[in-house]
């Protein structure tokens, strides 16, 4: 049987990148997957390359989750996985002396509002059954320090703490929903563009420079992210909630400046 038959799964920020990769799998899996982006076009495109359904959801905004809740209730298993570096537009200061107010607000307003608003939700739709699936996408980010990056690292780790008070909470509550966060580091996706810069060998390089301290020597690549959501949301995973993994190519396991290595 596959892992993720009958659930009903919603994914956030599903349009591209890891939450496509997300939506790929979980299809693959046998779950009914309700694509979700503010990037209607795209969003669509892919739902319907899946035989999944498309809902327009910006996670920033509460009206458009009322929306979703209306139209699916009860779900099984919620990937909060949208979120924003603050460079979409173009690099901009974000190192913690220069970062507008406006600049940091914006980030937080996606990755930190947008996630709390995700599980305010999951809890309620997955409460019917009392039992289900949280998984939020934070970061490598959200657990060191970012120096050009200030805003997404403190909204990555306000989602790796908040992703351990939903799983406490629900714990309480007597409910069987588990909450566990993912924290990739350098996984290729569009999200890099506006920060590599253009021409083929100019970015190769930039890109090598990026990972050059991750033991594994690479990037990580979206479907591998997508593997251990899979596991978070089927029910293998049945033991495992206020949990964090990293996916990181062995980043996290040590110091680059570690005497010895
Ligand atoms: N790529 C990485 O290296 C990496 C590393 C660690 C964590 N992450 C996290 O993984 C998640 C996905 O990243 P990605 O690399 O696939 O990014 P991406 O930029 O390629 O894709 C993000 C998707 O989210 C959508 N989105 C943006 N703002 C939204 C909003 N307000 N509401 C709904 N959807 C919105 C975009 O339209 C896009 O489809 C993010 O939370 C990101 O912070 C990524």
């Amino acid at each position: 049987m596959a892992r993720l038959e009958h659930k009903t799964c919603i994914i956030t920020g599903a349009a591209r990148g890891i939450g496509e990769a997300i939506a790929r799998a979980f299809a693959a899996e046998g779950a009914q997957v309700v694509v979700t982006d503010i990037d209607v076009t795209t969003g669509k495109i892919l739902a319907n390359a899946i035989g999944a359904k498309f809902i327009e959801l910006d996670i920033a905004k509460e009206d458009h989750w009322d929306n979703l809740a209306e139209a699916y209730p009860n779900i099984d298993v919620l990937v909060n996985n949208a979120g924003i570096t603050g460079f979409e537009g173009g690099v901009v200061p974000h190192d913690p002396e220069n970062a507008s107010l406006a600049d940091w607000r914006a980030v937080h307003r996606v990755n930190t509002d947008g996630t709390f608003l995700g599980c305010r939700y999951g809890i309620k739709a997955m409460r019917g059954a009392g039992a289900g699936s949280i998984i939020n996408m934070s970061s490598r980010s959200g657990m060191v320090g970012i120096p050009a990056a200030s805003a997404y690292a403190a909204s990555k780790a306000a989602i790796r703490n908040h992703t351990k008070t939903v799983a406490l909470y629900c714990a309480q509550q007597g409910l069987n929903i588990r909450c566990n966060s993912v924290h990739p580091a350098a996984i290729m996706t569009p999200m890099w563009d506006p920060m590599l810069p253009p021409g083929e060998k100019a970015r190769e390089q930039a890109m090598q420079a990026l990972v050059k301290d991750t033991p594994l020597g690479r990037f990580g690549e979206p479907s591998e992210v997508a593997a251990i959501c899979v596991l978070l949301a089927s029910d293998e995973a049945s033991y495992i909630t206020g949990a964090e993994f990293t996916i990181d190519g062995g980043i996290l396991a040590g110091s680059a400046a570690a005497p010895g290595s």
